[in-house]
């Protein structure tokens, strides 16, 4: 596991001199203190890049011996080259191995973790670097107090390796989506669809646009179903689960979440107080910082969850090795 913060922290302190709220409505409705803002320069992939050449010293493997890299963002340095083969050329990893990148919003660790679960099953692959990366202040409109207190920057890389010892990694999974709903979170501009202009650009349509009431809804529902289903398909009980990883937007959220599934919030992961929302990286990089404060170990069973635009979600069952 690698995990890269860039370094300017923008605080709620900080917001409040840029749109009209405070850090009393920021703290209380969503959980969040501070969050990290990438550099001006620093691209996804650069970020991701740091991620990943920390995953791959803390694996105890060479860069040759990846072979396969799939990067999870809604943030891409450009539409075309994907993230995933910058990141594949600025590491200097082999040129026979695929790279591509998974948009599936906040659920896309969830998403590619899945992909490369499979792939490694399959047997063809040995290695899999995934990386977790966004630059979200790229598209936050920073006039939109609903949206730009929420979001920061990140990024989170794993390596995940073939393990042919039953009952340990990834047990299990559960994913969705919902296309129709897609409207109520999305970034309307810069596709095929309304490609950039004049008017994209003075109505901010380059900018992510969400009815975050609504979505609240759909996430506590959604998240909570299907953590709920793969407990039963996976023939777990909520008491076994030692720690649970959620996708880190809101705590309110999580709270809710934690009610529905019946497992007590002390046992979820939190960490949003200092990222934000960092879409599909939140959930690695508060698995890793949960790690290394030793709140689960080998043997330990823990529980992922994801929602996010698209619509789409979902759950993953591992036992840590
Ligand atoms: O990561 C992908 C998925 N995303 C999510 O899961 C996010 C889900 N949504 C949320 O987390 C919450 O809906 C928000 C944090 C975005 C908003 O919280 P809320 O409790 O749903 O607030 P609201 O949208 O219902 O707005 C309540 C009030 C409104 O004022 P009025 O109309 O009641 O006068 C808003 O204008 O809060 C106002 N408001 C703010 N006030 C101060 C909205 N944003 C702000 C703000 N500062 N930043």
């Amino acid at each position: 596991m690698g995990v890269y913060m860039p370094e300017r922290r923008l605080t709620n302190a900080d917001l409040e001199r840029l749109v009209e709220t405070s850090d009393e409505w920021i703290r209380t409705r969503t959980g969040i203190v501070e969050r990290r803002l990438a550099a001006p320069e620093e691209a996804t992939s650069d970020l991701a890049v740091k991620a990943a050449e920390k995953a791959i010293v803390d694996a105890g493997i060479s860069k040759e011996d990846i072979d396969l890299v799939i990067v999870a963002t809604v943030t891409p340095d450009q539409t075309f080259p994907s993230t995933a083969c910058h990141v594949q050329a600025k590491l200097g990893l082999r040129t026979d191995i695929p790279a591509f990148d998974m948009v599936a919003a906040c659920s896309g660790f969830i998403y590619m973790m899945q992909v490369a679960n499979h792939m490694l099953r399959a047997g063809d692959y040995k290695n899999v670097l995934i990386v977790a990366a966004e630059k979200l202040s790229s598209i936050v409109n920073w006039e939109d107090r609903t949206t730009c207190v929420l979001f920061g920057d990140g990024a989170a890389a794993y390596v995940l390796t073939k393990c042919n010892e039953p009952y340990v990694g990834i047990l299990g999974n559960i994913l969705g989506a919902d296309g129709s709903q897609g409207e109520l979170l999305k970034l309307p501009a810069g596709g095929s669809l309304h490609p950039a202009s004049y008017e994209t650009v003075r109505e901010k349509e380059h900018c992510l646009q969400m009815q975050g009431n609504q979505v609240f809804k759909i996430a506590v529902r959604t998240m909570s179903d299907c953590c709920l289903r793969l407990l039963e398909k996976c023939n777990v009980s909520a008491d076994q689960i030692k720690c649970v990883i959620p996708h880190q937007a809101n705590l309110r959220i999580i709270d809710a979440v934690a009610r529905q599934i019946r497992i007590p919030l002390e046992k979820f992961c939190i960490n949003m107080e200092k990222t934000g929302n960092t879409s599909a990286c939140s959930i690695p990089i508060c698995m890793e910082e949960s790690y290394r404060a030793g709140k689960f170990g080998p043997g330990d069973l823990i529980l992922l969850t994801a929602f996010g635009g698209g619509f789409t979600w979902g759950a993953t069952l591992i036992r840590w090795k």
